[in-house]
């Protein structure tokens, strides 16, 4: 006898089997008739599977008529046709075994809907949600996606460090890494002495792993690391998390179009691969959570996105008349109000931005002609905002001590950054898209703590 899934077992081509399965219980109804349904769920897909348990079982009264939801069972049987509606199959119990019980005054995930706040409470318990099993599987979805994506245009997959000294973003929201005695850390001159410290210097996690990928993609070619990245900027939206994943491929001899463009097939790929392997998910999320979601996915897989200069941006946005909350200005960054006027009302579509103003931008990008701007883009998505970030970088020696000077960063610090400069300096580019944003914009959910399985945020480290 085979152990299926659910997935499996709820196709035709099952019919007929003799299978063993194994999940946990959602609902039990007993028919005056003299028999119980359950339905089960094992987390292979989004539906349960019925099954039928008469009252010739053994344990009939015992157990199968005490069973709850969160109960977990292995049941032996025979898959049918079924009869009921919305399902092609079910299956008829000879055995069921009950593994544990989940006490039904107790167990917190009843019938009843429950808010994603109160969800978030019991992160523990929440993937035995359909809306939490959902989005675990099209995040898996999305992540094979990203790895298909980039081996099959030949990257190398690179692993770039999670402690670090160097702030790449230049933002200074970065949490730090220590063994010291915060009691009682070690000084010198009235100072904390980081020499003491465990790495002989201050050092953070990573809020990026781009100026390490830099490194391998000026040795061979095309490569992308992808991990969790972290960041202790104190924002409480629905669009940042303290730690979350980011894909960043950095390419040697790609300028800033070459870069839009695969970003572009990039994200397309993402949307494809969701709508052909997760269409039950989908589905479920367009009904539930946003309408639009459907739509969307089917627009960006045939839809050039648009491709719109910064100060272009600013044009359209002040003569929009919109109220928008926070006023635009040329050499201000554009507000997620802003990102989505542009990709929800004026081109109702993605839409690439670039060529932003210097002084807003890290010191990493390279510098255009008119010194005012660089070679920086951000892809905008409807609901979302921002998607990725990504530039030319600045492969001239000069121009980039000069910029870090400007930044006040010390040019010592990255001696290494600066001498890919040094030794066969070459144009290129990258960039990084956010893993939460885009299960955000793929699945509708609106809060990115509820698309990653344990939330790090400010005052919340709970599981
Ligand atoms: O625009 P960002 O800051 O770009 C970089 O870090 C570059 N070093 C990437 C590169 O060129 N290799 O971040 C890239 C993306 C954003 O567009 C967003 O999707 C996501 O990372 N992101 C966040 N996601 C969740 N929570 C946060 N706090 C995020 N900050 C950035
Ligand atoms: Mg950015």
């Amino acid at each position: 006898m085979d152990k299926f899934t659910i997935s499996k077992a709820r196709r035709t081509d099952a019919i007929g089997r003799e299978v063993k399965l194994q999940g946990w219980v959602r609902t039990r109804r007993d028919s005056k008739a003299g028999f119980s349904f359950l339905e089960i769920n094992d987390g292979s897909c989004l539906a349960n599977l019925q099954i039928i348990c008469d009252a010739e079982r053994a344990n009939y009264e015992t157990e199968i008529k005490r069973l709850s939801a969160g109960c977990s069972v292995t049941v032996v049987g025979q898959v049918k046709e079924s009869g009921g509606k919305g399902q092609a199959t079910e299956v008829h119990a000879e055995e069921v075994t009950v593994h544990g019980w989940a006490d039904p005054e107790k167990f917190p995930l009843q019938k009843k809907r429950h808010s994603f706040e109160k969800l978030r409470e019991w992160a523990h318990l929440r993937p035995r949600s359909n809306t939490f099993g959902a989005v675990a599987r099209v995040r898996n979805c999305i992540c094979n996606a990203i790895h298909q994506f980039f081996q099959a245009e030949e990257f190398l997959y690179v692993h770039t460090p999670i402690i670090t000294a160097s702030d790449c973003e230049g933002a200074g929201e970065m949490f730090r890494v220590t063994t010291m005695d915060l009691a009682e850390p070690p000084k010198k001159s009235g100072q904390v002495d980081f020499e003491m410290d465990f790495f002989d210097r201050p050092t953070y996690l990573t809020v990026s792993g781009q100026l390490e990928a830099e490194i391998f993609a000026c040795a061979l070619g095309k490569v992308y690391t992808f991990g969790p990245t972290f960041r202790a900027e104190n924002s409480n939206t629905s669009r940042h998390l303290a730690e979350f994943w980011m894909v960043e491929p950095e390419m040697a001899f790609y300028d800033l179009d070459d870069n839009m463009k695969l970003a572009e097939q990039f994200i397309r790929h993402i949307c494809a691969t969701v709508m052909d392997e997760c269409r039950e998910d989908v589905d479920f999320f367009n009904q539930r959570i946003d309408d639009t979601v459907a739509d969307t996915l089917a627009t960006v897989a045939d839809r050039d996105f648009v491709r719109l200069p910064y100060t272009e941006a600013v044009e359209i946005l002040e003569k929009s008349g919109e109220p928008f909350e926070y006023p635009v200005a040329w050499g201000e960054n554009l507000q997620s109000e802003h990102e989505r006027f542009l990709t929800e009302k004026q081109f109702k579509c993605p839409v690439i931005v670039f060529d932003y103003p210097a002084c807003i931008k890290p010191f990493y990008m390279r510098v255009n002609d008119d010194g005012r701007t660089v070679r920086a883009m951000d892809v905008l998505v409807p609901r979302i905002g921002e998607i990725i970030g990504g530039s030319q970088r600045e492969e001239r020696l000069d121009v980039l001590e000069r910029r870090m000077a400007e930044q006040d960063l010390n040019t010592e610090d990255y001696w290494w950054y600066l001498d890919l400069r040094r030794f066969g300096t070459v144009p290129h580019a990258g960039f990084g898209l956010g893993l939460e944003r885009t299960v955000q914009f793929v699945t509708g959910m609106s809060n990115i703590r509820d698309v990653i399985p344990f939330p790090r945020t400010p005052g919340n480290a709970e599981f």
